[in-house]
C-alpha cells in the first residue's frame, strides 16, 4: 500500500478496524512482542499522577486504556467500530471494570466542551482522516488545566528506524494476513506509521492548538512516542 494510496475516510477505517477486531488483542501482543503493554500501562502511571475526575479514551478499541484506568476516575472510552466497543464490554464484564462506552467520531465527539479533566488516545490519531480538526475536537472537550495524552507510533532515529521500517513492512501483512485474514489491514499498519506526522510537527500542531507544557517522550528507542500537552486557555466566545 503505498503512502498517498492511504484511505483514511471514516467509513474505510471503521471498516478495517470492524474485521479485525476478533485477532486485535492477539495480534499487538505478537506482532509487537508483549511492549503495547508496557506502553499503554505509561499512560496509565501518568493518569495516575494527575489524579482526575473524568478521564475521556477516545479510539478506545478493546478498550485496554480506559481499562488501565479503572477503579479510580470515571472513564468513559470512545469509539466508531462497534466490533472493537463489543470487545472492550467484553472485557469490563469479565474484569468486573465500571466503565463507560460510547460509539462516537472522535472528529465529532457527543460531549460539552471542557467536560472532562484527561483526554487519552492511544494508537488512534495517526488514523484520523484530518489530523488538526481531531486533535482540535481532542482539546475542546479538555477542561481548562486538563491533559491530553497521546500515544502513538513514531519513526526511531538512528539505524533501528530503517530497520524497523523494513520489519514494518515484511512482518506485519504476513502474519496479520494468516491471523485475522486481512492482509490489507496490516499493509496499512507500516504505511499509516510511514506517513505520520514526525515529533516535531506533532508539538507544534499540540501547541497550535493552544496547549503548555507540551512534551514527547520517546518509548522503546522511539517505536512510539507519549505525546502530552496541558490545556491552558478558556474557549472564548464565540469560538
Ligand atoms: C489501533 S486501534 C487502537 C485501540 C486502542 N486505543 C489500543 O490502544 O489498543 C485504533 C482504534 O481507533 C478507532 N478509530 C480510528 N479513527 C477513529 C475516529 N475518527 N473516531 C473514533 N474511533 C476511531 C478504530 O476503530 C480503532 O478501534
Amino acid at each position: 500500500m503505498r503512502r498517498e494510496l492511504l484511505d483514511k475516510r471514516s467509513v474505510e477505517i471503521r471498516g478495517m478496524f470492524g474485521r479485525i477486531a476478533h485477532r486485535y488483542d492477539l495480534l499487538n501482543r505478537v506482532l509487537s512482542l508483549g511492549r503495547d503493554v508496557g506502553w499503554r500501562r505509561e499512560i496509565a502511571r501518568r493518569v495516575a499522577e494527575l489524579g482526575p475526575r473524568r478521564v475521556l479514551d477516545v479510539c478506545a478499541g478493546t478498550g485496554d486504556v480506559a481499562l488501565g484506568l479503572a477503579p479510580g476516575p470515571t472513564v468513559v472510552g470512545a469509539d466508531f467500530s462497534l466490533p472493537m466497543l463489543a470487545r472492550a464490554r467484553g472485557k469490563a464484564i469479565r474484569r468486573r471494570r465500571a466503565i463507560g462506552l460510547t460509539a462516537a467520531d472522535a472528529l465529532l465527539l457527543p460531549f460539552a466542551d471542557e467536560s472532562v479533566d484527561v483526554v487519552t488516545v492511544a494508537f488512534g490519531v495517526r488514523n484520523f482522516e484530518d489530523l488538526e480538526r481531531g486533535l482540535a475536537e481532542l482539546v475542546r472537550v479538555l477542561a481548562p488545566g486538563g491533559t491530553l495524552l497521546v500515544l502513538e507510533f513514531s519513526r526511531p532515529a538512528g539505524p533501528l528506524g530503517p530497520l524497523l521500517g523494513w520489519w514494518a513492512r515484511a512482518v506485519p501483512p504476513t502474519v496479520g494476513r494468516i491471523l485475522s485474514g486481512d492482509r490489507e489491514a496490516y499493509a496499512y499498519l507500516p504505511a499509516s506509521v510511514g506517513s505520520f506526522a514526525d515529533a516535531r510537527t506533532m508539538c507544534g500542531i499540540l501547541h497550535g492548538l493552544g496547549l503548555g507544557e507540551v512534551e514527547a517522550r520517546p518509548l522503546t528507542g522511539g517505536v512510539c512516542t507519549l505525546y502530552q500537552g496541558v490545556r491552558t486557555n478558556r474557549r472564548k466566545e464565540g469560538e
